[in-house]
């Protein structure tokens, strides 16, 4: 199978040193990439910036931009069967990017604009066709109904809900705790695991789905 996967944060520039981003690691996506090129599965990787090192026999795709990342998503869909969504992409850039560092002056405070950046599955939702989309949904509170609302919004086939305030789950660590959350209500919660035990069942999940369809 042909596997579009995305991994990371994006970064959104305030200025040529400073952007807006948040604490992912890129450690979910990159499992995921690992696990499925290990299993034979052809596989692009469209990374935000991240301190790790490429995976073995995997296409990577570097980007910054959550309008970087929506474009590179774009361009390799077409030739893959699914896409999964890992990346923890920023809502919110600065409306505008000063062109030279900003100063701090005397003020004391600073005001910044900020405009929502694209949503990158629903920009592609109507690119959706016969392909498998799976997202993840990193939450604090409320945790499956917040996690089904995106899964109806973003017109998924599978969400991997991600209690990201549990201590040993979600941003920067090495495991990962996750509910996963299908359209027809079956939901499986697995256990605290490594982060490749949680892609291998993600892959689980996509293998039956595949052979169900064909
Ligand atoms: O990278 P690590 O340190 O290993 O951390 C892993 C992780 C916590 C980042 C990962 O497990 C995770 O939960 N990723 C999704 C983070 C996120 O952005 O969730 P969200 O609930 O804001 O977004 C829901 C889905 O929409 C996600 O699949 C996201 O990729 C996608 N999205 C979000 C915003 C946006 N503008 N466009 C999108 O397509």
């Amino acid at each position: 199978m042909k596997l579009l996967i995305t991994a990371g944060p994006t970064r959104e520039p305030l200025d040529p040193v400073r952007f807006l981003s948040n604490r992912s690691s890129g450690r979910m996506g990159y499992a995921l990439a690992e696990a499925a090129a290990a299993r034979g599965h052809e596989v692009t990787l469209v990374s935000g910036p991240v301190a790790l090192p490429p995976p073995k026999d995997v296409q990577v795709i570097r980007v910054v931009t959550a309008a970087d990342m929506l474009a590179a998503v774009k361009l390799h869909l077409k030739k893959c069967d699914a896409l999964i969504m890992a990346a923890a992409v920023a809502d919110w850039r600065p409306a505008r990017m000063a062109p030279r560092k900003l100063k701090k002056g005397r003020q004391q405070t600073l005001t910044l604009e900020l405009k929502r950046t694209p949503d990158i599955l629903k920009s592609i939702s109507w690119l959706k066709g016969q392909r498998i989309f799976i997202g993840f949904a990193a939450e604090t509170h409320n945790l499956c109904a917040e996690a089904r609302r995106k899964l109806r919004a973003k017109k998924l086939d599978l969400i991997v809900a991600n209690d990201v305030s549990r201590p040993g789950a979600g941003f920067e660590v090495e495991t990962n705790q996750v509910v996963l959350l299908a359209p027809d209500g079956v939901a499986e919660a697995l256990p605290l695991m490594s982060k490749r035990a949680v892609a291998e069942r993600l892959l689980d999940w996509l293998a039956v789905r595949v052979r169900r369809r064909s």
